[in-house]
């Protein structure tokens, strides 16, 4: 094995970028190219970078410097590309959501198996100290039963960013609030909570009247678990506020805001709490405002988790079999708002969702 790693980037978009500064800032990891059928983004992202453009993904793949390719594009073009990448024996850390179907989902995981490669997903928010002492409350039964587990995202995107490439206003290129901009939040409940076990979904569109989907989502989620969930999640609330995840359970409750633990409250209070309760910074800009407002650090835990990953030869800390439950909520969603009923879990017949 390389004592370096190296790295190709697929897709020169807005992300991008994100995916390449945690690599300058990683332990072991080299970005070699970026890819993008968009050769004036490539040029422009490969010069910037002082690394090699591909405009052809067959091309980066044949390059043998590269052992990790980074899925950066729409929604919709993971599956193919990550079938692609695992084929050429090259491990994978796609963009969320990892996939349009639980069918493409299922497809992907065990490509990713058969050729030996890691697969990783960046639902970065999961790595946030706030969310981790979250997870360990919760592991060590200090919330006592979980009742409440709810994300209150009130964002703000302009019309103009819906309308910045062609498929941030298409549903089946996998745009609308709720898979695009809500699947992180849905993600770290489903993270905290577990799989859902029902779903109930509302959709409509507030503020982008010239964009064919929806901007927000009101949905309750039943998690298996027996807690219950809200999630609020929209992109016509301006100016854009922290999102909210609040974890109640018989015995504390929990919130962040952004990064930030805003109430931390156990009936037994412990050591380290007074810790945590001083978690995160109201200065860490978190995406509530713009698509590119907010730092790379998560990312960062999750590349240089992939690099470590390889090199201790375990799983990563995100596999996508662990992002699979919040595809699956988030299929329901759409399923219960083109129903207009509760949906159960597990979904059925996902083929179809896209085309409401
Ligand atoms: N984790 C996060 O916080 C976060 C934030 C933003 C976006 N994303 C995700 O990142 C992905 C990309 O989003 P974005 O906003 O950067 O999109 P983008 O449209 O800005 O960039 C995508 C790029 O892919 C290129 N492309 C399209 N088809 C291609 C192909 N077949 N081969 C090579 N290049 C191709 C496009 O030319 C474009 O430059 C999406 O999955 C999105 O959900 C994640």
């Amino acid at each position: 094995m390389a004592d370096t790693l190296g790295f190709g980037i697929i897709g020169a978009g807005l992300v991008a970028p994100f995916h390449a500064k945690s690599l300058r800032a990683s332990d072991g990891g080299e970005l070699i190219a970026f890819c993008d059928l968009d050769k004036a983004r490539a040029d422009k992202m490969a010069a910037e970078y002082g690394v090699q453009a591909y405009y052809r993904l067959e091309d980066m793949l044949a390059d043998p410097r590269i052992h990790v390719c980074n899925v950066a594009l729409p929604n919709h073009l993971h599956h193919g590309v990550v079938l692609k990448c695992a084929a050429a024996g090259k491990h994978v850390l796609t963009e969320k959501p990892p996939a349009m179907t639980l069918r493409e989902t299922d497809g992907m995981i065990e490509a990713c198996r058969k050729a030996g490669v890691k697969f990783g997903c960046t639902v970065q928010c999961r790595v946030r100290k706030a969310i981790q002492a979250m997870k360990r409350a919760i592991e060590t039964g200090r919330f006592g039963r979980l009742l409440h587990a709810d994300a209150y995202m009130k964002w703000f995107r302009t019309t103009e960013y819906y309308h910045s490439d062609a498929w941030r206003s298409s549903r089946k290129s996998g745009a609308g609030v709720t898979v695009q901009h809500a699947f992180h939040y849905i993600d770290l409940l489903q993270y905290l909570a577990g799989p859902g076990a029902r779903v109930q979904a509302r959709m409509t569109n507030l503020a982008h009247p010239s964009v064919k989907l929806e901007d927000t989502l009101l949905a309750f989620i039943d998690f298996e678990c027996g807690a219950q969930g809200v999630v609020e999640a929209s992109t016509a609330l301006w100016p854009g506020t922290d999102v909210r995840i609040e974890i109640n359970g018989e015995d504390g409750t929990a919130v962040m805001a952004g990064e930030r633990v805003t109430t931390w409250k156990f009936r037994e209070e412990r050591p380290e709490d007074e810790e945590i309760r001083s978690y995160g910074s109201a200065a860490q800009a978190t995406g509530a405002g713009g698509p590119a407002d907010f730092g790379f650090q998560d990312h960062l835990v999750v590349i240089q988790d992939m690099i470590d990953a390889i090199r201790e030869d375990r799983d990563v800390i995100i596999p996508v079999e662990s992002v699979r439950p919040t595809v699956e909520i988030v299929l329901a969603m759409y399923q219960s708002a083109a129903r207009n009923k509760p949906v159960e879990l597990p979904v059925q017949d996902d083929d179809g969702v896209w085309e409401w």
